[in-house]
């Protein structure tokens, strides 16, 4: 069930939450972003106002919910966070801001997700820090404004071309995460085997690094399981060789590419002759949601250059035929 504040947390939660980084200098990659944040953080506190609303967006697992308690921390302010699925009435945004204190930040990750008249609430309180209100019954309603706290809110999403252009104007500070080169992700592994107190050797956390989809999280994940096989089938430290098995028997190929990757490239090509092809005949194709195909596994095919979008719809590039082994015709 979708909480608007989430209190439980799972193991895989903590596990995240332990690795987590806390300030921007640990914050590997995504040095632009970095740059502009610090300058904008000691801006406001310099001026003793709070900081501008900030948006991230990009694909799941780059440290967006990372990079909002980073925020909070550098700012020396209190974190709250809300969910968008699980505001589904005016009213529970209303409870979320009257809540806040002076300086709070108010993550809000999956923003997109918060229905559109339950968003205009946060035009006003966004640009003028007043929550506007409706009391009364039909006939009899009217109006109130309450002042809020100046507060800043981070929004999240995968998607940012979801958001309504209102919304989206309101954020002044906006950043893309970016997925991450195997050099940064290589200094990610080696950050968590510090955490983990996990030895691993060089060549290991790069190989680790090659086959991560250029994500911190999936890189963190498979950091694990190699973990495992490190402990049963050696010393418990991890080197190339481990990482190798490990990665083979998890089905990451080299290019950190899994089975659905390997599903999705392979259907365009023997069901529809490499496309181009519509985002949902590939779903249903697959069986899988064309959100997640558009949010989870296509921008990582597309920055690989595997996967080409053109007018007419996807496209297999001659060079996932060559990466899958199957003999290429000149269209
Ligand atoms: N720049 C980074 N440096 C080091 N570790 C990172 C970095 N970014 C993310 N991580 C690690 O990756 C994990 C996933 O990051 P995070 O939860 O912030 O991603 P997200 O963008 O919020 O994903 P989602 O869209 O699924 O909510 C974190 O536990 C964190 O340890
Ligand atoms: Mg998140």
């Amino acid at each position: 069930m979708d909480r608007i504040v989430s209190e439980e947390e799972t193991i895989e939660d903590s596990f995240e939450k332990s690795i987590r980084p806390e300030t921007l200098d640990e914050y590997v990659g995504q040095s632009e972003v970095k740059e502009n944040l610090e300058i904008f953080i000691k801006a406001a506190k310099m001026r003793e106002e709070p900081l501008d609303h900030v948006l991230l967006y990009g694909p799941p697992g780059l440290g967006k919910t990372t990079l909002a308690h980073i925020i909070a921390n550098e700012l020396g302010s209190n974190i709250k966070t809300a969910s968008g699925p699980a505001i589904e009435k005016s009213g529970d945004l209303a409870a979320i801001l009257s809540n806040l204190e002076p300086g709070d930040v108010l993550f809000i990750d999956e923003i997109h997700r918060i229905p559109r008249f339950v968003e205009e609430i946060l035009y006003s309180a966004m640009e003028d820090f007043t929550l506007e209100i409706v009391v009364g019954a039909e006939n009899s309603s009217r109006s109130i404004k309450i002042d809020l706290p100046p507060f800043t809110l981070v929004g999240a999403t995968t998607r940012a071309g979801d958001l309504t252009s209102p919304l989206r104007d309101r954020f002044g500070i906006t950043n893309k995460l970016n997925y991450y080169t195997v050099d940064e992700l290589k200094q990610i592994a080696l950050r968590t085997s510090k955490v983990l107190d996990c030895k691993i050797d060089v060549e290991a956390a790069e190989e680790l690094a090659r086959r991560s989809r250029g994500t911190p999280r999936i890189c963190n994940r498979l950091f694990k399981r190699v973990r495992d096989f490190a402990l049963v089938m050696g010393n418990g430290n991890i080197d190339l060789n481990i990482t190798k098995i490990a990665l083979d028997k998890l089905k990451v190929d080299e290019l950190g590419l899994d089975e659905t990757d390997y599903h999705l490239l392979k259907s365009i090509i023997e069901k529809f002759d490499g496309g181009p092809v519509g985002i949902e005949a590939i779903a249903s194709s697959i069986g899988e949601e064309q959100t997640t195909i558009e949010d989870v596994y296509e921008p990582y095919l597309l920055q690989t250059g595997l996967l080409k979008r053109t007018t007419r719809g996807r496209m297999v590039t001659k060079r996932a035929y060559e990466h899958l082994g199957i003999p290429y015709k000149e269209k």
